[in-house]
């Protein structure tokens, strides 16, 4: 069982990966040690150009750090795990960079029909933050995480969605947090 995290955050050590942190810590503490953390904003990444050539031929032009590492680890997951934080309602540019070139498995499946992830079980979790209390401020983050799944065959389990953390480390002072990661690991 393969464990991809993807943190989203081009902040170190911030609220995105100390939620990232409890989650690891939660899947090693069930056994799961076969565990892939990587940084979007480390990674090196192309935008996505529309050109068209992943509708026909199933493949990406651009050969970078998305084609090297990111889809190979998304290829392989069985769990994979996105913890960002809201930027202007969205996902941050490095990480929805990343989401807009899987663009390529949505093409293998909706357009060359191709069934690459049968009798594959993969599941997906969203864990998220952000400053302000509104009712809709995860809305953009569910609804991109919810498509970025299901072009690569995930099935989006659930999400944990954090209002009111802004300062880098805030996160940590949040009284139910451990208790929400290891309830929602146990349901994996
Ligand atoms: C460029 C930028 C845009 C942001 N946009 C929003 C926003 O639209 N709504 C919000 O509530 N917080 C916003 N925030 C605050 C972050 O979501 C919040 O501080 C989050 O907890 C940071 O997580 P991190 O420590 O993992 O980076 C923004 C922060 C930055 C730097």
């Amino acid at each position: 069982m393969f464990v991809l995290g993807i943190n989203g955050s081009p902040r170190r050590k911030g609220n995105s990966h100390y939620l990232m942190s409890l989650f690891i810590k939660e899947m090693r503490a069930r056994g799961y040690d076969d565990i892939q953390v990587l940084n979007a904003a480390k990674l090196t990444i192309n935008p996505c150009i529309g050109c068209g050539n992943c509708e026909t031929k199933g493949v990406c032009i651009f050969e970078d750090d998305f084609t090297n590492i990111f889809l190979p680890a998304m290829i392989k997951a069985d769990i994979i795990v996105i913890s960002s934080p809201v930027y202007f309602y969205a996902f941050p540019a490095a990480l929805k960079a990343l989401i807009d070139r899987i663009q390529v498995l949505w093409s293998r499946k909706y357009r060359l029909k191709m069934d690459e992830f049968k009798d594959r079980k993969r599941k997906g979790v969203l864990l998220a933050s952000g400053a302000t209390h509104g009712k809709d401020l995860f809305d953009g983050l569910k609804l991109t995480a919810r498509y970025f799944f299901d072009a690569a065959d995930i099935k989006y389990e659930t999400q944990l969605c954090y209002r009111g953390m802004d300062e880098k480390g805030e996160m940590r002072n949040h009284p139910g947090v451990h208790e929400d990661i290891s309830s929602l690991v146990r349901r994996l």
